[in-house]
């Protein structure tokens, strides 16, 4: 891929913008994860010691345009990253200039080796259309516009893409640079078999992905609300757990391709069920073939989750987006701790990337020994079915003009 690196180019005294994915996981207005913003961290020091007058803009969940919701202000993330950064690091509330002009942002009062954070961007109006004339607004505020969001790439809004194409420059900071890098090694030439884990509770939104995975992977293992459609289309009972009954078809076409290569998607043989979705429900382990019509699956069973540790241990590749259970409930997180810890003493070169993945990642304690823990979510799962990411293209765009 070829695009500008902020790291070869001059920053000193130069207004730069950089879009940072600071879309963070909250509970009671803490932050629960904190991996996108040290991810974020070299970027950040690498232009504050080069001098730049340094503007960090990102998004925080989705809020409706023009109106500001406390819930969605970037304030405790600001505040966050002055701990980690040992600096001060002022939020700027009207950056766009909605307000009068005397108390419009000017980007040179930020001084030279300095930092301030953008209010969440989603609260302009336009953003997330990738509108023209707010994005020519956002570029007119730097001399350097770096994206170094690789959580976002997959997005094409005004932060991420509309002033790429207006900022005087436009060029990839090290995380997105890094994150390109990586993944697109590992899945150029994989070291095989390659195993592919895709878990979450839509089929749907992850059916694309899943029909160009199986053209490319040895095995896929399937989790959470996606593995229960599977076994519906296998013709297993999944009693009132959540699946997609339309697309059962598809799963089954899925299936096919697989089988077709030699390949499978190996589906459970013992589940852990539940008749609520809670914290403190019973959690009761059974065969398949005993699911009951008011079961809820939550999890998978310890003898699946033996059989999918052995296909991770003889992996030579394992990419892994979505717990397989409700980890979050400790009572249904085994299945998820066996596989973390089967990624984790695998020799396979392993990436995992997605909200919920790092999460139950940090808490069954094996983030280091995770070859590459990538920032994206969406961006990642896009990244994997060989999609052109808008910001990404944007950057290549600047590039060759
Ligand atoms: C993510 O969390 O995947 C990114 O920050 C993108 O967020 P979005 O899905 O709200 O665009």
């Amino acid at each position: 891929m070829k695009f500008l690196r902020m790291v070869d180019l001059d920053l000193k005294d130069k207004r730069v913008l950089v879009r940072v994915d600071f879309n963070v996981p909250f509970q009671d207005g803490r932050i629960t994860e904190d991996t996108r913003i040290r991810a974020a961290l070299p970027g950040v020091k690498h232009a504050l010691a080069k001098g730049a007058r340094l503007m960090l803009v990102s998004h925080l969940g989705r809020p409706t345009e023009g109106k500001f919701e406390e819930a969605e202000s970037l304030a405790p993330v600001a505040k966050h990253l002055s701990r980690l950064l040992g600096v001060d690091v002022p939020l700027i509330h009207d950056w766009i200039g909605a307000g009068s002009s005397s108390n419009r942002f000017d980007p040179m009062t930020v001084q030279p080796g300095k930092v301030v954070m953008l209010e969440n961007c989603r609260f302009n109006v336009g953003e997330k259309k990738d509108d023209e004339v707010l994005s020519k607004k956002i570029a007119a505020l730097c001399d350097i516009y770096v994206n170094d969001a690789f959580g976002t790439a997959h997005r094409a809004e005004a932060t991420t893409h509309g002033v790429a194409r207006f900022a005087p420059v436009a060029c990839a900071g090290p995380l997105l640079a890094a994150e390109l890098d990586a993944l697109g090694k590992a899945l150029a030439h994989p070291a095989r078999p390659l195993v592919a884990i895709v878990a979450g509770s839509k089929v749907s939104t992850k059916l694309t992905i899943l029909a160009e995975l199986a053209t490319k992977v040895d095995q896929l293992i399937v989790g959470g609300g996606i593995a229960n459609t599977f076994l519906l289309a296998a013709g297993s009972r999944i009693g009132k757990s959540l699946a997609e009954h339309d697309l059962t078809g598809e799963a089954s076409k899925v299936m096919a391709t697989l089988m077709a290569k030699g390949g499978g998607i190996p589906l459970p043989i013992d589940v852990v069920c539940a008749k609520e979705f809670s914290a403190t429900a019973k959690a009761e382990t059974k065969a398949i073939r005993d699911v009951a019509p008011d079961d809820l699956i939550l999890d998978i069973g310890p003898q699946s989750a033996a059989a999918l540790a052995k296909i991770v241990e003889q992996a030579g590749t394992v990419v892994w987006n979505g717990p397989v259970g409700v980890f979050e409930f400790d009572a249904f997180g085994h299945g998820t701790e066996t596989l973390a810890h089967a990624i984790a003493d695998s020799k396979a070169y392993s990436i995992a990337g997605g909200g919920d993945t790092l999460a139950a990642i940090a808490k069954y304690g094996v983030t280091d020994r995770i070859s590459y823990i990538s920032t994206g979510g969406g961006a990642f799962l896009e990244f994997l079915e060989g999609k052109t990411l808008p910001a990404v293209a944007a950057l290549e765009a600047r590039a060759e003009r």
